[in-house]
């Protein structure tokens, strides 16, 4: 028999309960779900110990305990575990419907679809590290055929870990990867660059760091406001002053070119990364 739930209290179900997964739970927490909607399949004992300790809520080592009347099943395991995780929960999609959204990087809807019953709406997400502090940002992707509502669930899981934005086609969360999925870590390297060489100019190494650090923090939240970021950089920017002196080098050096390249390199990698993927998952439902 197919249960409905109600679309004002959805029974949210996480298959894995690993570190995205309790980024996501502790947003949908903050933003006022109750922990009793929340039903974890985590095959630790450790880290379902902890999830009721943290969050209390529940776990179970059996993916369809967790799974049963959920209206959503968030998919957070390895991509590698994910397609058989989806298959061995088949019964439970099959009688209670879910929405399930996948946060699994570079696995594709056709791939999730494979190991689902017919007509279940799938939903792709990448979420990035910041998600782990509320301050993430997580790119959504939906085929045509999942509906408006089962669009709203998807969101709560992505904006509960930051700001959620819908694209337009699947093959943009390899840019989204590019981007926001492994763009902290450029940030960083910027940082420890820029902390590197002020220590040769002088500074502590320690200082230098500390200065960097909190360089990138403030950026960060001045950019968070919404401003252009390019009205961000002229605001910094004085004519014939020490910014546009830094900022000539930079460009005479071809760092926006390097920029492309690099992001360019990091889709590729994650559509091939895809790819690879793909033809490793089992293709028989369990
Ligand atoms: N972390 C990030 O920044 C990030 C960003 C974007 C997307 N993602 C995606 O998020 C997903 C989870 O990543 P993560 O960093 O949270 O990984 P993680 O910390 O390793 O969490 C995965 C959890 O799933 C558990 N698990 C393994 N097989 C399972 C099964 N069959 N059923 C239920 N649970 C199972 C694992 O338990 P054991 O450890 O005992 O195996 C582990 O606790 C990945 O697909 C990743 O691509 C992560």
């Amino acid at each position: 028999m197919r249960r409905m739930q109600s679309p004002h209290s959805p029974k949210i179900a996480f298959i894995g309960g690993g570190n995205m997964a309790r980024a996501l739970i502790a947003g949908l927490l903050r933003q006022g779900v109750a922990p009793a909607l929340i039903h974890v399949g985590e095959p630790s004992p450790d880290a379902r110990a902890a999830l009721q300790r943290d969050w209390n809520v529940k776990s179970s080592a059996d993916n369809a305990a967790a799974g049963r009347d959920a209206s959503l099943l968030v998919l957070a395991v390895k991509p590698q575990h994910a397609g058989q995780a989806l298959r061995a929960l088949y019964p439970t999609l099959l009688e209670y419907r879910p929405v399930v959204l996948s946060i699994a990087a570079g696995l594709r809807l056709a791939d999730l679809a494979r190991a689902c019953p017919p007509g279940t709406a799938v939903v792709r997400a990448m979420p990035n590290r910041p998600a782990l502090l509320g301050a993430g940002v997580t790119g959504l992707y939906a085929p045509a055929a999942v509906t408006s509502a089962q669009r709203a669930l998807a969101e709560l899981v992505g904006a509960a870990a930051g700001r959620a934005v819908w694209l337009r086609a699947e093959a943009e969360l390899d840019v989204v990867t590019a981007l926001s999925g492994s763009g902290p870590a450029y940030f960083f390297l910027l940082a420890e660059h820029m902390a590197h060489a002020a220590a040769a100019l002088g500074l502590s190494p320690d200082t230098a760091a500390l200065l960097a650090a909190e360089t990138l923090y403030g950026s960060g939240l001045l950019a968070h406001q919404g401003t252009a970021l390019a009205e961000e950089r002229a605001a910094v920017t004085s004519r014939g002053g020490t910014t546009e002196a830094a900022l000539g080098v930079l460009q005479q050096g071809g760092f926006d070119a390097l920029i492309a390249r690099a992001l360019r390199a990091a889709s590729e990698r994650s559509a091939q990364l895809a790819d690879m993927l793909a033809s490793t998952q089992p293709t028989e439902p369990e």
